[in-house]
């Protein structure tokens, strides 16, 4: 058993990206700029963007973070992406989600610039992704794909589940899956609430990700011996004993599931750092490689 070790990779992928922008810079050269919005005062949501914003830093990119007040109108909230949509410095925009329940998230998606649209969530980027054409992949999926591809695992002809149909990830993941590209070509199966008799599909999977935010939901017996297993799910559970007050817990039983699978993900350092260096290399190419393919 090998764990796919996500703190691991995302160093790699993140000092690959800290020489490219030096190299930019050396030449003159735009530096990458992300701009985040944030609206209201929800604890993960705070500590995500928290994240985003040092990772910009760590790598030399520019950012901005917007904090808009929960009760901010959606016609207000689409006028600050307009101002950033035409600001030529900033490169990519994020909202971070979910957003407060008066406000529709896609009138929001809808209103970034989809050349601009570094987590991919725009309907364009959507329909250019499931074309094959290049666009932004949302951070989760190519993050795990990057995973796939520096642990070079072999995919083609395997049987994935993807358990979860969330537009952030469970859907993109399935497509990106069964692709004709490397590290794609699986058989696809997606899994979700209603789906019969789970455990028998993903008792078959080659590629289990399990993306269904119930912790420790993927048991022992629901796996393939030599399975690669992909968690997903990041839910906090109070615990007096940590300092923060919460844990961190997997949609997989890691303990049991892990001796049974050849490459595993842990919770958390599998999948979280890949999602941010994911993010940092779509901000990266809305400033370089996508630039003149996205305009
Ligand atoms: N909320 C949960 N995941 C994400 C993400 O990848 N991007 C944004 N903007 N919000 C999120």
């Amino acid at each position: 058993m090998q764990i796919l070790d996500g703190k691991l990779v995302s160093k790699s992928v993140k000092n690959y990206l800290a020489q490219s922008v030096t190299i930019q810079k050396e030449k003159g050269k735009k530096i990458p700029h992300l701009a985040a919005i944030l609206v209201g005062s929800n604890g993960a949501s705070e500590t995500y963007v928290a994240g985003k914003i040092k990772d910009c830093e760590e790598v030399g990119f520019n950012s901005t973070l917007l904090r808009l007040d929960e009760s901010v109108s959606e016609k207000s909230l689409i006028e600050h992406i307009g101002f950033l949509n035409d600001d030529p410095d900033v490169d990519g925009i994020l909202v971070q989600l979910p957003l407060p329940v008066h406000i529709k998230e896609e009138h929001i998606i809808s209103s970034i610039d989809p050349g601009k649209d570094v987590d991919g969530f725009h309907p364009v980027s959507m329909g250019k992704m499931v074309n094959g054409l290049p666009t932004f992949i949302p951070a989760t999926p190519y993050g795990i794909m990057l995973m796939l591809e520096h642990y070079k695992i072999e995919t083609s002809g395997k049987y994935a589940v993807v358990i979860g149909r969330s537009h952030i990830v469970g859907t993109p993941m399935s497509i990106l899956l069964s692709r004709n590209t490397p590290y794609g070509n699986c058989t696809v199966t997606q899994c979700h609430s209603k789906t019969h008799d789970l455990a028998s599909f993903c008792r078959q999977a080659d590629i289990l990700v399990a993306a269904l935010g119930k912790p420790e939901f993927i048991t022992a017996d629901m796996v393939k011996e030599g399975a690669v297993v992909i968690d997903v799910g990041i839910t906090r559970i109070p615990d007096n004993t940590k300092k923060s007050g919460y844990r961190l817990s997997g949609d997989v039983k890691y303990d049991e599931v892990a001796p049974k699978c050849s490459f595993i993900t842990p919770v958390p350092g599998g999948v979280g750092p890949m999602t941010r260096a994911a993010l940092l290399k779509n901000t990266f190419n809305a400033t370089v490689a996508l630039k003149a393919v996205m305009n």
